[in-house]
């Protein structure tokens, strides 16, 4: 990172991020990325207490706290927990979310509800509970974590890919309604990034990936955590509603 960026984040009193889904990969990264970048982070995790622990320990001030984004109750005491604990959320980037991988005939009913009740709702409704300090706050910063099958689609990921699709139509809607009150609300779109999520995929459909980067090379947590921070920053106080992909060139698949 820059000297200039680095200390462009560094105000006299630390501002409170959270990142959701914090306790591994690109989650992980972001927090240590805003943490090294000056922010007091709260690290989110569902299961993955330890993973949680061990990103604390490497972030000073940063608190984790557990919450399956799954239940809508458990977003909103997440919220409340966090501002009473660490202060008002300046950035939230929504992170944690799951892939559900099948072929429309063969898909059941059930996963479609699980990745609308993780990857979706939760970024509504954490959004929405803290657009309010944020609006009396007059700034804020809402970053989503969407993904290229969003834009291009993806056979098998018809699922998921319309999960990651209505995150980028929503963050383009809360943009327009929240600008004016100084809350920018932008999304990061990542490719094929290597992490739990992409590892538990045959090693013959990585390969066929990877021949579809232009880049040839798989991304790395780092690479989206670079981009998070960048629109945490004060270099991106123009920026709202807009989407950085950051997926090596592969638009298609
Ligand atoms: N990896 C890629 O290539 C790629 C590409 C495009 C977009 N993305 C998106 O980037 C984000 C992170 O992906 P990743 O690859 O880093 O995933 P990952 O390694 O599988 O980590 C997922 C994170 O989400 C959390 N999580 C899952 N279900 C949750 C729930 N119900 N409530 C709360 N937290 C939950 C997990 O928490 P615990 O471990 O504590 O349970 C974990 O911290 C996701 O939104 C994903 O869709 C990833």
């Amino acid at each position: 990172m820059s000297q200039g960026l680095e200390s462009s984040l560094v105000n006299s009193s630390p501002k409170v991020a959270l990142v959701t889904g914090a306790s591994r990969g690109i989650g992980a990264a972001c927090a240590l990325a805003l943490g090294q970048a000056g922010f007091k982070v709260a690290v989110h995790y569902r299961g993955s207490e330890d993973k949680a622990l061990a990103v604390c320990e490497k972030i000073p001030g940063a608190r984790s706290f557990k919450a399956d984004l799954a239940d809508a109750t458990a977003c909103q005491a997440l919220i409340k927990t966090i501002v009473a604990e660490m202060g008002p959320i300046a950035v939230l980037v929504n992170n944690a979310g799951i892939s559900i991988d099948q072929i429309l005939p063969f898909a059941k009913p059930e996963d479609f509800d699980s990745l609308l009740n993780t990857n979706l709702k939760p970024v509504f409704l954490l959004s929405k509970f803290v657009s309010k300090g944020m609006m009396r706050a007059k700034s804020g910063r809402i970053i989503n974590i969407a993904s290229v099958v969003g834009y291009t689609g993806n056979p098998g990921q018809s699922m998921y890919a319309s999960t990651k699709g209505a995150i980028t139509a929503f963050t383009k809607s809360i943009a327009q309604e929240l600008g004016s009150f100084g809350i920018l609300c932008n999304c990061v779109a990542p490719g094929f990034i290597k992490t739990d999520m992409t590892d538990a995929l045959p090693e013959a459909a990585k390969e066929g990936i990877l021949a579809k980067i232009p880049l040839k090379r798989l991304g790395t947590p780092e690479d989206v955590a670079a981009a998070v921070t960048f629109l945490a920053s004060d270099n991106a106080q123009y920026i709202t509603g807009s989407t950085i992909h950051v997926n090596g060139g592969m638009f298609t698949n």
